[in-house]
């Protein structure tokens, strides 16, 4: 059942409620504060200071909800990152008061305390008119964020693509999984149907992702909003090298920054359809794709058990096979889904090309003081392309261009 897993028919991988917007318990008053001001706290270079005087440690205790949870690891995650990110120097220690409770948030929702596609897309969102829309009909002109880094229509625009393309890919999930049912069941006809109208799905969000140049500026992006969404793993050139020291622990933590890459969905679909993923430089049938799996331990608790439950109970490839002889429309219509999915990874590589490697290319000298140092561990020091790493720590194109091709192969046509 897939509310076991917190997944929901209508809105996939998005909670089955529009996010807590507030915590509004008093006693929490200073992290909601706090967090609403990170955009002007970074502006006038305060938010150490701030932090650092007038932040008391809180407790869990009050928070109860699974709401109220997720709200609280969403306002430390944005806290955590415009602390350690936010002057041009960084710092490698995040203090007791967000450390401690952003630890307690992110155990309790089985996360590491960094700030993860979850925190940062998933429930970071509002209805802009609550009487307009309900869940049943998420519009992207009806929803906005509930907390950024900057401020910016552009960083809105950011996450709240990826909230509509999640709440698009809800009905893949529901074909997805009905049409390993009727594999089960035997019946040919209703999974070739099926894979057709996944197929179709699957082109949409492909539309959807493209939607980005709408209202976020590659450029205001690259300079402005990028730099705070860098973890600390693999950012060695801005003092970052073991990682960031959590209250009074006396081992720092390497975390990977945030990244669409966390988002269960584009998974979901890799192993409704066994596309197979492997590790850079291997040749088949080695490790499965060291980044893909670390990639979902950034993922909410109950979404990983979700897809170790699909990769155990998926069918699709193996029942395809076994019927294609005589079956020609079944592999024209798993084909098609496999295209799909190679042409949304295509489009993909077109953003990173424009949303990153161009701007990289600009002069190293622009954007503001604080981002141009941060920019520069997340080109690992130095521009040159091979360096790069994106925020989720992965070298960009050779990784996202390998993914794209492993998909293709998947394409019953070339078994
Ligand atoms: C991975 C950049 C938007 C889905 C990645 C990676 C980068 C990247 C650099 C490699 C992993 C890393 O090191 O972080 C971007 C940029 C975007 C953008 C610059 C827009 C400005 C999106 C959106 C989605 C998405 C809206 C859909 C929700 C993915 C997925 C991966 C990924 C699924 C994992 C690789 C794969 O499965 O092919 N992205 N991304 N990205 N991104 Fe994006
Ligand atoms: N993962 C995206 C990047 O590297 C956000 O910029």
């Amino acid at each position: 059942c897939l509310e076991d897993y917190d997944v929901s028919a209508i809105t996939g991988f998005l909670p089955h409620e529009v996010p807590l917007q507030r915590l509004t318990n008093p006693y929490y008053a200073q992290w909601e504060e706090i967090a609403a001001a990170v955009p002007s706290l970074l502006l006038t270079r305060r938010i150490r200071s701030v932090v650092d005087a007038k932040l008391k440690l809180l407790s869990c205790e009050y928070l109860g909800s699974k709401a109220e949870w997720r709200r609280a690891y969403s306002v430390l995650g944005f806290i955590a990152h415009a602390y350690i990110w936010s002057v041009g120097d960084s710092t490698n220690k995040l203090p007791a008061q967000i450390a401690r409770p952003f630890l307690e948030t992110a155990e309790k929702l089985d996360l590491p305390a960094v700030a993860t596609y979850a925190g940062l897309c998933l429930w970071n969102y509002k209805l802009i008119f609550n009487d307009e829309e309900s869940l049943e009909h998420l519009d992207l002109d009806n929803i906005t964020t509930i907390n950024t880094f900057t401020g910016s229509i552009d960083e809105s625009w950011f996450y709240l693509v990826s909230v509509y393309f999640e709440y698009k890919g809800a009905p893949c999930i529901v074909k997805g999984l009905d049409a390993i049912q009727y594999a089960r069941e035997g019946n040919i006809a209703k999974v070739v149907e099926t894979l057709q109208s996944l197929a179709e799905a699957i082109d949409e969000l492909g539309s959807v992702l493209m939607r980005m140049e709408e209202m976020c500026d590659p450029h205001v992006f690259y300079f402005k909003i990028r730099p705070y969404l860098a973890g600390w793993k693999n950012m060695e050139s801005v003092g970052l090298k073991n990682g960031v020291y959590y209250g009074d622990e006396v081992e720092p933590r390497l975390y990977a920054g945030g990244s669409n890459a966390q988002s269960s969905l584009i998974q979901t679909l890799d192993l409704i359809l066994n596309v197979e993923h492997f590790g850079t430089g291997d040749s088949k049938g080695h490790d499965q794709n060291a980044f893909m799996s670390e990639m979902r331990s950034y993922m909410p608790g109950a979404h990983k058990r979700f897809l170790e439950h699909l990769s155990k109970v998926n069918i699709i490839k193996e029942f395809v096979t076994e019927n294609a002889p005589q079956n020609p429309e079944l592999v024209l219509s798993y084909d098609a889904c496999i295209a799909m999915l190679k042409a949304f990874r295509d489009k993909h590589i077109q953003i990173v090309t424009r949303y990153i490697i161009l701007q990289s290319q600009k002069s190293k000298t622009m954007g503001s003081d604080t981002t141009k140092t941060i920019r520069s561990g997340l080109a690992k020091s130095t521009h040159k392309k091979e360096d790069m790493r994106g925020t989720g720590g992965t070298a960009l194109l050779p990784f996202l261009k390998q993914c794209r091709d492993e998909t293709g192969d998947a394409a019953a046509g070339r078994w």
